[in-house]
């Protein structure tokens, strides 16, 4: 396997980055954060100088802040960097998209955004009305490419089919060695129709690896290539060409050994070794075991009132679900010495899931600290480490059936 190569868009004249920065995070998470700009600033700019060049971003992050680090840090180098960022679900109609793109370029200090995509779908907005606000970005000027950020397959594909002649050449999803869905569709047409995936998360947010006890075989490689974990995992996750990545980083030592990951040339039996003992494992595990903590909805009644106005509502999203377009699992965690679990991601998805079907219903869930779920077996309605393509199938002809 030969070391990892920038990707060429399409037919467009344009290089990528194997290897991009995310900012989620720099400037504040959800809410404005301004305590250590000059450090994250430099980060940027530490990065941009060794190659990571392609920096993802949105309006959501930092409440806008983020996107205003970033046009500090690449102030005087815009033509080294490629921009990608996002507007929230809740600005998905025609006037609020061209008012979120003409605000972010305002804060990143720029006339022109490289990649510009709709963080979420939004099912209440027809996506006509998206694609009008971003065709008339793109011929202006203002956009190079749409991308397409958390649809499934098939919003992917309606997408396009509306946005046509304005071609999709990327998508955002996230990929780690949790969450491989995108490898059962997206990344396949991706390869086909020479787009590429962002992928999102690619170090489970800081957490590298499942705790269980398929990371030895991580360590092995480790020492076997005299790399880093982290390194090994995206230099695995990065044996398609069709994939482009955005880590997080923020120390030196972190972008160095991101940018360093493109040296490395992963043999052909080692990759095959991660892909086995990382084959995505989801169970069906019913939602009265899943406790769900910190904010947001505690009952069903809650949920299906939306009275903190989630965007889109859970109600929407369980339409969603039973259109069969939302068919991401949620993430849980075991609680030791007790068959219940916590949930670590997919709150909106949870409760979408429970007004979907039911509250004694089952979901399907990614189960961190695999090794400890041995009493998943005794689950009613169980598809113990089902493959993503076979757990889909099945959920698809249930909501056919
Ligand atoms: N479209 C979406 O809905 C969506 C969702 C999530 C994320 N994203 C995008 O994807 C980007 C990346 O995802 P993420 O931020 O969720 O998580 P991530 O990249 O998987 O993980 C970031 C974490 O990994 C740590 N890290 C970085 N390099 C490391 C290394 N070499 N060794 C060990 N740890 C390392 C970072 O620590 P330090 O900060 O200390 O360096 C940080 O805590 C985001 O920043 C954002 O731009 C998009």
């Amino acid at each position: 396997m030969s070391k990892i190569l920038p990707r060429k868009l399409n037919e467009q004249a344009l290089t990528l980055p194997a290897i991009g920065q995310g900012t989620m995070g720099i400037g504040g998470y959800y809410e404005k954060d301004s305590s250590r700009d000059l450090e994250w600033i430099a980060g940027l700019r530490r990065g941009i100088d060794l190659g990571l060049t392609l920096i993802d971003t949105a309006e959501v992050y930092g409440a806008g802040h983020s996107e205003e680090l970033v046009g500090a840090a690449i102030k005087g180098n815009r033509e080294k960097v490629l921009l990608s960022t996002k507007f929230s679900a809740e600005h998905s109609q025609t006037s609020q998209v061209i008012t979120a793109a003409e605000q972010s370029l305002r804060r990143l200090g720029t006339d022109y955004i490289d990649f510009y995509q709709p963080h979420w779908p939004n099912p209440s907005v027809p996506f006509e009305e998206t694609a009008e606000a971003l065709e008339i970005l793109v011929q202006s000027g203002k956009v190079r490419f749409v991308g397409l950020s958390n649809f499934s397959y098939k919003e992917a594909q309606q997408a396009r089919a509306i946005l046509d002649p304005i071609p999709v050449p990327m998508v955002q999803q996230e990929y780690n060695l949790i969450d491989r869905t995108i490898e059962d569709r997206i990344l396949p047409e991706c390869r086909n129709t020479k787009a590429f995936v962002l992928a999102y998360s690619p170090l489970l947010q800081g957490k590298l690896v499942p705790k269980d006890e398929r990371r030895v075989i991580l360590e092995l490689l480790a020492k076997k290539y005299e790399r880093t974990v982290s390194q090994i995992i995206l230099a695995w996750l990065l044996r398609d060409d069709s994939v482009v990545m955005i880590p997080k980083g923020t120390t030196s030592s972190h972008l160095e050994e991101l940018a360093m990951v493109k040296e490395i040339s992963l043999e052909l039996a080692d990759i095959q070794q991660i892909s086995q003992h990382y084959e995505p494992r989801i169970f069906q595990v019913p939602l009265s075991k899943i406790r769900i903590q910190g904010g947001g909805y505690r009952t069903l009644q809650e949920a299906q009132a939306n009275c903190l106005g989630v965007n889109p509502s859970p109600e929407q999203l369980a339409q969603s679900i039973l259109d069969g377009k939302m068919l991401k699992p949620i993430k849980i965690k075991k609680i030791a010495a007790t068959d219940g679990y916590v949930l670590t991601e997919g709150k909106i998805r949870f409760w979408a899931w429970a007004l979907a079907y039911d509250i004694h219903s089952s979901i399907p869930a990614f189960v961190e600290q695999c090794s400890e779920v041995r009493d998943i077996e005794t689950l009613s309605d169980r598809r113990e480490g089902a493959t993503f393509k076979s757990l889909q199938q099945s959920l698809r002809d249930s909501v056919v059936a």
